[in-house]
């Protein structure tokens, strides 16, 4: 019987262990989580999104309150366009949060930085211009395109010296997206080098509508392996969404997948930066505990426990002081909501938004409880404590469970 440690994930001459740690924003997959990936000889990913907040709680910087100081005047201002994002600012807090990642890694393995196109950030291509390029900069082993079919990305930094060595992928969820993605890209001459194929179990965002579950992980990877062998496209394949066990991912290795993604089972780990209340609520969690909505300002369907406090809340918008998913006019599917509230329920101190939430402050925050779909089999994983409370896993245990473990077994913590 394999294991996953019986494969490898190749790229060029370098071996790794075939586990990636999916991104995670925002600060969810923190930099300790990816450092552990890295040092245990698999992939780890940290986010860029929200990027300058992340900073600030990782290094003490004043990114946000100052971004907040030159846009105050605008709080009141139903139109977001005048608040725009310093590029430089962008670039520094990106080079800090990467940079300093990437002095702390140790071990075989790879950090990647997950970079979601659909932080439109009031200004998307030259923002997503300078994240990408800061990512290099900051000697980023990789970047995962997620979010968004980033037709345009790799002609974004095809002139950064990295730009052919550092490893760069996409994930994707059909193969029309990925056909698209390729056609798109053709000119700069350059294939992805991994393509992570995610299912409708995953958690964060879906690339998928409201139909998510007449869609399967495995059909949609046997599709794209078929059209990439008759294209002779040799790109390793990353399936990702509900692999909870080893045996699961041995079954997507076993049929040509180069590494599988998780990260689900990640979320109750001392790494991840979930805070450890809200960890319990992952534990705890049953199957009807979880839902796929409409809640998200960017228009995708996102995964979460019903109990997120981010779910009904109507608070002010922050754009000010974040601003990461206004369009490119200023715009955010949450502002228009709140105001339709607001305009409907005159002097009241307090309104409720059930149709979209102010995802950038709840993320923050972390108000907005996403998993994946099997977050409700996170108790199978530990022991429950006298006090009724899971124990919180090492991400190493999480780990080793994937690459070791047969039968579909799960290893408790000691
Ligand atoms: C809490 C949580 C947050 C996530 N946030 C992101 C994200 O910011 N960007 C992204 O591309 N994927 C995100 N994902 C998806 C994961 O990176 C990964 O592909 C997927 O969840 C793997 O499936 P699994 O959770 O069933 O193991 C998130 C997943 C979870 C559980």
């Amino acid at each position: 019987m394999k294991r996953v440690d019986d494969f490898r994930l190749r790229f060029g001459k370098q071996e790794l262990v075939p586990i990636v740690i999916g991104g995670m924003g925002v600060d969810i997959s923190t930099a300790d989580l990816a450092l552990e990936a890295a040092r245990l000889g698999g992939v780890g990913h940290i986010s860029d999104a929200m990027v300058k907040t992340v900073a600030d709680r990782r290094f003490n910087t004043k990114f946000v309150k100052d971004k907040l100081k030159q846009y105050k005047y605008n709080v009141e201002n139903p139109d977001k366009s005048v608040v725009q994002f310093d590029l430089g600012q962008l670039a520094e807090a990106t080079c800090l949060h990467v940079g300093k990642t990437m002095e702390a890694k140790r071990g075989s393995g790879m950090i990647f930085v997950n970079c979601m196109e659909k932080l439109t950030m009031n200004a998307p291509k030259e923002t997503l211009r300078v994240r990408l390029a800061s990512a290099l900069d900051a000697g980023v082993d990789g970047i995962t395109l997620a979010a968004g079919l980033h037709l345009g990305s790799f002609a974004l930094i095809e002139d950064h010296p990295r730009f052919r060595d550092a490893k760069l992928g996409i994930i994707v969820s059909s193969l029309r997206a990925l056909q698209l993605f390729l056609r798109k890209s053709a000119r700069t001459n350059r294939l992805p080098d991994y393509v992570v194929v995610e299912g409708p179990l995953a958690g964060g965002h879906l690339g998928f509508g409201m139909d998510w579950a007449q869609y399967d992980l495995a059909t949609i990877v046997a599709e794209i392996r078929a059209w990439l062998v008759a294209e002779k496209l040799d790109i390793p394949l990353i399936p990702a969404g509900g692999i909870f066990t080893g045996s699961d991912a041995v079954s997507f290795l076993e049929n040509g997948a180069a590494a599988v993604q998780v990260a689900t089972r990640f979320t109750v780990t001392e790494e991840c930066g979930l805070p450890a209340k809200v960890q319990q609520h992952y534990f705890k969690a049953s199957e009807a505990d979880i839902v796929v909505n409409q809640v998200s300002p960017t228009g995708y369907p996102m995964r979460m426990l019903t109990s997120s406090p981010a779910i009904g809340s109507g608070i002010r918008p922050n754009c000010e002081a974040y601003g990461y998913l206004l369009d490119a006019h200023g715009s955010c599917a949450y502002i228009t909501a709140y105001n339709r509230e607001v305009a409907a329920h005159p002097g009241a101190k307090k309104v409720s938004v059930m149709d979209k939430t102010c995802l950038c402050t709840h993320m923050r925050n972390f108000d907005c409880w996403t998993c994946g779909h099997y977050t409700y089999r996170l108790k199978d994983t530990s022991r429950k404590d006298e006090d009724g409370n899971y124990r919180i896993l090492s991400a190493e245990h999480v780990f080793h469970d994937y690459q070791y473990s047969t039968d579909n077994k799960i290893a408790l913590p000691d």
